[in-house]
């Protein structure tokens, strides 16, 4: 890319040509407030005017986040005129806005209050009419309510360009419009897989998750035996609420204050990662034995399932009937283990810690019971967790590092910490089926061929002791898009594929803490990249210190089958661990 000289503020740069106003002054050490504008070109409607700045060769104010730069090109930020104008926008914005901020969960992360905050803006200057409010608190998963709406459009671009699906569009005209599911239906009537990448991107308490912290204290309140589960992700992304850089794992910590919040045991889901790979790998292996459908695709992702039911009914056979980890896990703490304590299931209540929205429903589904218990009561996204930790007043940063309960459920390998990343799954049941296969272990452990998340796909041939496995995974519903439709047409030459609702896997879940692009050092960094980066490496490093890397060496595991389960894909297991799918009305397309 060629240089071009500009000035700002009178100072001489040099930046790329073909750069916006906005991501050239971020490099030469400005920041211009920005709302719209998106990761890098990912939402840029040029709709919000909170970036307006002055340039020589426009007419008037520019919104610099859809503005190039040109060669001797003279841009103001600070000019009255600019100053004034970006107040005046956001002025606008806040007439229209619900500022009931006391009781908005986004409290304290709201990007509209940053900007506030930085042109000075006051909330009354332009008082009036509101539009109408819609709210939806239906879905298990996801809440909107439009009159924290700013309609930046940066939920609308999620949908439609990271994910594929185009649920959330713009309704109306005028003072009138409104972001919604088509026809303002609620995100449960719609097809709406509840991935909650929106809630992720939304700057202001638009759209959040549905919260069940309410029911959490409910719960202790009741007396009930509350048991907590964390999933890998929570741990390489929990930190940055508290400060901590981006991809610091914080497991002692975490576990800490969870224990501090009350919780009675305080468990890994990494235990439930090692049973899901004995029962899956079992599985996999028993299609390629027996010629059953193939290839086999993972389970664990509730968005990816959803979206599975919605648009690829006939596929659905080829979905592993496992349940998720953290399911197995709650199923195997209401059987097992309450048998153990003596503890009848009905008073215990099981809370997963989740960096997932669609968790929330999946754990609602009627297919995930046991004889009509749930597995799982609550589930939490790492947002709650940390909301919950904020208002109980523990200062995290000095809290111990503390270890996981141990009875029953304490041990877990490498292999269950890396299912947070996309390719995880993948690699962890490939550490067991070259086990199984070879009656060996891998030399190197791990499989590079299957990490990364560039690209949106990868694939691999893998050959063990002569056996030739190809493997693909996509995460993501729009690379997921590409591997399905060839499976539909008869093209696929895959065995087992990875499929993860969310871009980047789990890390990146709809439950974890809001990536801000206004606190990032280069505007045309790829934020979503850096964390997705960032986080995995957190959870591949913990990985690397463990002793025990592949699931069937788990020691607990190993004893739940000889004591409790028999034997993987066991009448038990099936009974407990496993679930099954049903096509669902919703859209055939991908626009
Ligand atoms: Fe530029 Fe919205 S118009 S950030």
């Amino acid at each position: 890319m060629s240089k071009i000289n500009i000035k700002i503020e009178g100072i001489a740069y040099q930046v790329e040509e073909g750069m916006t106003i906005l991501e050239a002054a971020k490099a030469c050490g400005y920041e211009i407030p920005s709302l719209c504008a998106f990761n890098h070109g990912e939402c840029n409607a040029g709709s919000c005017r909170v970036c307006l700045v002055e340039a020589t060769g426009a007419r008037g104010l520019v919104a610099s986040c859809v503005y190039p730069v040109a060669e001797g090109m003279e841009i103001r930020i600070s000019s009255p005129k600019a100053v004034e104008a970006r107040r005046a926008s956001v002025e606008l914005l806040l007439s229209n806005h619900n500022k009931n901020c006391q009781q908005c969960d986004k409290n304290g992360q709201c990007e509209l209050l940053h900007v506030a905050s930085l042109t000075g803006a006051r909330d009354n200057a332009f008082e009036g009419a509101h539009s109408e409010t819609h709210l939806d608190y239906v879905a298990p998963g996801l809440v909107r309510d439009t009159s924290k709406c700013i309609l930046c459009g940066r939920c609308v671009a999620r949908c439609q360009n990271a994910q594929g699906i185009g649920i959330l569009g713009f309704e109306n005209r005028g003072f009138e419009t409104f972001i919604s599911p088509a026809g303002d239906r609620s995100f449960a009537d719609s097809p709406c897989i509840q991935c909650g990448q929106c809630v992720n991107v939304c700057p202001t308490g638009a759209l959040m998750e549905h919260s069940e912290i309410d029911r959490v204290d409910e719960a202790f309140k009741a007396g009930k035996h509350v048991i907590v589960q964390a999933a890998p992700a929570v741990r390489a992304a929990l930190g940055e609420e508290f400060g901590y850089p981006v991809g610091t794992p914080v497991t002692g910590k975490m576990i800490a204050a969870l224990r501090r919040l009350g919780f009675e045991r305080v468990y890994d889901v990494n235990f439930g990662a090692d049973l899901t790979i004995m029962e899956e790998g079992t599985e996999l292996l028993g299609r390629l034995k027996n010629g059953g459908v193939l290839p086999m695709i993972t389970s664990c992702s509730p968005g990816w399932v959803n979206y599975a039911e919605y648009n690829y009914g006939d596929l659905l056979p080829h979905l592993s009937s496992c349940k998720s980890p953290h399911q197995m896990q709650g199923a195997i703490i209401k059987s097992y283990w309450a048998s153990q304590h003596g503890i009848d299931p009905k008073d215990i209540f099981v809370v997963s810690v989740m960096p997932c929205v669609a968790k929330k429903f999946e754990k609602e589904r009627e297919q995930e019971k046991v004889n009509g218990i749930p597995d799982v009561d609550a589930v939490i996204t790492t947002r709650e967790l940390a909301r919950m930790i904020k208002r109980s007043g523990i200062l995290f940063n000095r809290l111990p590092d503390e270890e996981w309960d141990e009875d029953i459920m304490g041990d877990y390998t490498g292999a269950g910490v890396i299912f947070g990343v996309t390719g995880g799954v993948m690699e962890a049941a490939l550490r067991t089926v070259y086990h199984v296969l070879t009656g060996k272990e891998h030399e190197k452990i791990v499989f590079e061929e299957v990490r990364g998340h560039e690209g949106g796909i990868r694939e691999a041939s893998i050959d063990i002791n002569g056996t030739v496995i190809n493997v693909a995974i996509a995460s993501g519903m729009r690379s997921a898009k590409v591997l399905l439709d060839d499976i539909r047409e008869g093209k696929s030459k895959y065995h087992f594929i990875e499929i993860m609702g969310c871009p980047g896997g789990c890390i990146n879940g709809g439950g974890q803490p809001y990536i801000r692009s206004c606190f990032l050092p280069n505007e045309s960094d790829d934020i979503m990249d850096t964390y997705k980066e960032k986080r995995a490496k957190a959870l591949y490093s913990e990985d690397e210190r463990q002793v025990l890397r592949q699931s069937h060496n788990n020691p607990q595991i190993k004893e739940l089958y000889d004591k409790f389960l028999g034997e993987p894909n066991s009448h038990k297991a099936h009974e407990l661990l496993h679930t099954s799918y049903a096509e669902r009305e919703g859209f055939n397309e991908i626009k």
